[in-house]
């Protein structure tokens, strides 16, 4: 056991990855854990989490240390998606399609997916919806004024935003915004009861929000327009269309990842600015000098994606430690971005940190979040208008979290002003 500067004791053994349980404990001492993790000589072996629709597997190694994260990351071809970047478990290939589409596919089938929507996430598009993303946030505001304070931030404000601004640029009509919505919940709870209901028909409700998106995206594919549906269903690779189940799949990717991260470091922004206020007073000093480090140094503390998997595709030495063909690793963007080697104090939340990079849109590489632009954008957009019209905005409370250890998500957050 090692006592670590945030003053609490944990021990080797008493840490499992796996465990829903562990991501439940508090805050200092999850730290504290990974911390004892990332001075460890390897990575450490976890045990699989069991789940009813896939075989048992061997484990996997908790990546937690800034280097490794960013070398896999770099390494692709030796640290593969393509067996899986979103589960732990093996599932079948068409179940981890299905839901993953190109995150869970290797190059060159990926880089010829990717490009069909790449240019519409170019800071350059992303500008064009400037004026859409500014619209939105300020409605979002005007009715949060309406509704006063206690009501909560994360259906009020955080979620609004990603959930419009991704349906407006997919071409989806407002009517079905709720759909997605809950859809997209289901998808990446993680096993969350207040989603699953029974956590044992997990797989049966997985499959149901995708067969909704899927009926959507299905519906959609005539209407027309100038949208990312269209770029999908007219996009061309090696002479072929996407099938239908393709479509469908690169519809619940994008409709999931564009929505869930956005919104989660949307309302830990507020929650840190709330326990920082200090913070808080320095963004506001310089805002537009200093939003973007905000941004980032948001994204860096919160994590809204704590790991993705990478599988071994043979055997390779990396930072001294051999990895083995067919191993499985996670690499924890959540440790990495307190790795102490790469961050001063890693605990504090500090707008103008000048250390890192961090990689809380995953290390570089071919699976760099292909929404980051927008991303900042909409979270940018959404504090300046929160801070200038409501200055006294707060998080009343603890966050009421996500019970996953794959999304650091927040379901709940009341807010005062
Ligand atoms: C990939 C995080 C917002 C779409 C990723 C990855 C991370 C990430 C860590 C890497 C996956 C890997 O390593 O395998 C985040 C965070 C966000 C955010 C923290 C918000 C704060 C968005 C938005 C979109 C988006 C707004 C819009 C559609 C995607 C897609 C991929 C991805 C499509 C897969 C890219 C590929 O496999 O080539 N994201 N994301 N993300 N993200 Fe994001």
């Amino acid at each position: 056991a090692v006592l670590v500067e945030v003053g609490v004791t944990v021990s080797l053994a008493e840490i499992d990855l796996s465990d829903l349980a562990f991501w439940e404990r508090p805050m200092a001492e999850r730290e504290a854990a990974f911390a004892l993790l990332r001075a460890q000589p390897g990575p450490v072996l976890f045990p699989e989490p069991e789940i009813s629709f896939a075989p048992p597997g061997r484990g996997y190694h908790a990546l937690v240390r800034h280097a490794d994260v960013v070398d896999a990351s770099r390494n692709a071809e030796v640290f593969c998606s393509g067996r899986g970047a979103v589960n732990v478990q093996d599932l079948p290939v068409e179940f981890n399609e299905y839901f993953g589409s190109m995150i869970n596919m290797d190059d060159p089938r990926h880089a010829r997916l990717r490009r069909i929507v790449s240019r519409a996430f170019t800071p350059k598009m992303i500008n064009q919806f400037e004026a859409d993303v500014q619209a939105e946030a300020t409605r979002i505001v005007d009715d949060l004024l309406v509704k006063g304070p206690g009501c909560d931030f994360v259906t009020e404000v955080a979620a609004r935003l990603p959930l419009k601004i991704i349906c407006d640029m997919m071409g989806i009509p407002e009517e079905h915004h709720q759909t997605v919505f809950e859809a997209s919940n289901i998808i990446l709870s993680g096993g969350d009861p207040e989603f699953m209901e029974d956590p044992g028909r997990a797989a049966e409700l997985l499959l149901g929000a995708g067969q909704r998106l899927q009926d959507l995206v299905v519906s959609l594919a005539d209407a027309g327009g100038d949208n990312l549906i269209t770029s999908l269903t007219s996009a061309n690779i090696d002479g072929e269309k996407l099938t239908m189940q393709e479509l469908g799949s690169f519809f619940i990717l994008l409709v999931v990842a564009g929505n869930e991260t956005t919104r989660n470091a949307i309302s830990h922004g507020l929650h840190l600015f709330t326990e920082n206020p200090g913070q808080r007073a320095l963004l506001m000093e310089d805002f537009e000098g200093r939003v973007g480090g905000a941004v980032e140094e948001i994204v860096r503390v919160a994590s809204p994606v704590t790991w993705m998997r990478r599988t071994v595709t043979r055997d390779h030495e990396m930072n001294g430690h051999l990895y083995r063909e067919g191993d499985k690793v996670l690499l924890f963007y959540w440790s990495a971005n307190r790795d102490e080697s790469v961050f001063t104090d890693p605990h504090r939340f500090d707008v103008l940190r000048a250390d890192g990079p961090h990689v809380g849109f995953g290390g570089p590489g071919p699976h760099f979040c292909l929404g980051a632009h927008l991303a900042r954008r909409e979270i940018t957009v959404m504090f300046r208008e929160l801070f200038t019209r409501i200055p006294q905005i707060r998080a009343a409370g603890e966050p009421d979290r996500l019970r996953s250890s794959f999304i650091n998500g927040i379901k709940h957050l009341t807010c005062d002003f």
